[in-house]
């Protein structure tokens, strides 16, 4: 029987390495599992982890960042070299770079009726300063969502086959706000919300991807993981005043009895991620959202919530990430034309005349 072939992004920490744990435990002899990380120490102690518990499953390990325009068309070639078919894609790997923790937002929002939407999202209360890649993007924009959107596109061809069917899975988040969002600054260069509004432009891509892939077979979804103490949150703590730490953190598990957001572990976290590998992907809502939740009694569970996207807005991102797309082709064919010219131009010239340039 063939296996069944998932490839998770970012999936040596956090969210994305408890999936894995969990994908294992569930189904370990059924599965190819594939680890696309940037970094490929992490990625070898991380496989090393996994096959402590699980010793004769399979985990291959790819190099992927996900930020880089070139990284991203080189894993793909290796995935299309390597696998017939991908089954599962989740697009997980995501970054909130030097976030700020906004101390007057946070009392304004205490003492606020928004006090638990403000636990919920986070809303508001963290803002970040966001750099930018080699390739001249934003670097939240190209590690969240463009190099994800690339590698799908590239993808394609085990991805879209004929009468069978390939689920895209998207790590977003509850702080994915339309306010964070602008049609017009896509990568966000002019605010101060980068990860909000990633998250919320993987929400309407999402949408647009099923528009323009169910009839293909490919199906997209996203959910949100909950708020995970992961390397992510950890860096917004240092960036808190240390009396609110100490004040937080027993807080935070009373928090979770009363708000199923708060699912805090990793593996409570990976909660919908894993429900999503079960379903049907033809039974799923493209509006929803599926968020893993946790019981006050500490039961994990998964329940869809209605987006707030719409399908214009959502066509608009589409259009205009496939024209990124093709500009970010073209630098590339250019780059290369460049210096396969500046190679033979080197290779012709007598060395006598290159001294003299
Ligand atoms: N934690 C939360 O409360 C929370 C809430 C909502 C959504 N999320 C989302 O959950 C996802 C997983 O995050 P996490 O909380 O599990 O944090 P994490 O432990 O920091 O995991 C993030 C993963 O993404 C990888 N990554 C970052 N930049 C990358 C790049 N350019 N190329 C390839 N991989 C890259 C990281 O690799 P390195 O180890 O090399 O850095 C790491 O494996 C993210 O998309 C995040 O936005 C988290």
């Amino acid at each position: 029987k063939m296996k069944t072939v998932v490839l998770v992004t970012g999936a040596n920490s956090g969210i994305g390495l408890a999936l894995c744990e969990r994908l294992l435990s569930e189904a370990a002899e059924g599965l190819q599992l594939c680890l696309a990380c940037r970094n490929m120490q992490r990625a070898r102690a991380a496989r090393q982890s996994l096959l402590a518990s699980h010793p004769s499953a399979q985990v291959d390990l790819l190099q992927l960042d996900t930020s880089s325009i070139s990284s991203v068309i080189n894993a793909a070639q290796e995935v299309k070299l390597k696998y017939e078919r991908l089954d599962y894609l989740y697009l997980n790997a995501g970054i909130m770079p030097n976030p700020r923790f906004d101390v007057k937002a946070f009392f304004r929002g205490l003492f606020s009726s928004g006090v638990t939407t403000m636990f919920a999202t986070g809303g508001g209360i963290i803002t970040q300063w966001d750099g930018v890649t080699p390739d001249g993007l934003r670097e939240v924009f190209a590690t969240n969502l463009f190099g994800h959107f690339l590698l799908v596109r590239e993808l394609e061809p085990v991805l879209c086959r004929a009468g069978q069917t390939s689920q895209l899975i998207w790590t977003s988040s509850n702080n994915a706000h339309r306010s964070a969002f602008s049609l017009e600054d896509l990568q966000h260069q002019k605010g101060t919300q980068p990860y909000s509004s990633s998250k919320y432009a993987s929400d309407l891509l999402s949408l647009a991807l099923n528009i323009h892939y169910n009839n293909q077979g490919l199906y997209s979804s996203v959910i949100c993981p909950g708020f995970v103490m992961t390397n992510l949150t950890y860096g917004i703590l240092p960036t808190m005043p240390a009396f609110l730490w100490t004040l937080l953190l027993p807080i935070f598990w009373l928090i979770r009895v009363f708000t199923n957001t708060f699912t805090l572990t990793p593996y409570s976290g990976a909660e919908a991620l894993l429900w999503l590998f079960k379903q049907r992907p033809e039974t799923l809502d493209p509006y929803a959202k599926y968020h893993s939740l946790t019981s006050g009694l500490g039961n994990n569970y998964t329940q869809p919530r209605k987006m707030d996207i719409d399908l214009e807005t959502a066509e608009l991102v589409y259009g205009k990430l496939l024209e990124l797309e093709s500009q970010m082709r073209n630098k590339l064919e250019k780059k290369k034309t460049t210096e396969i010219q500046k190679k033979s131009a080197g290779s012709e010239q007598p060395s006598y005349l290159k001294q003299n340039i």
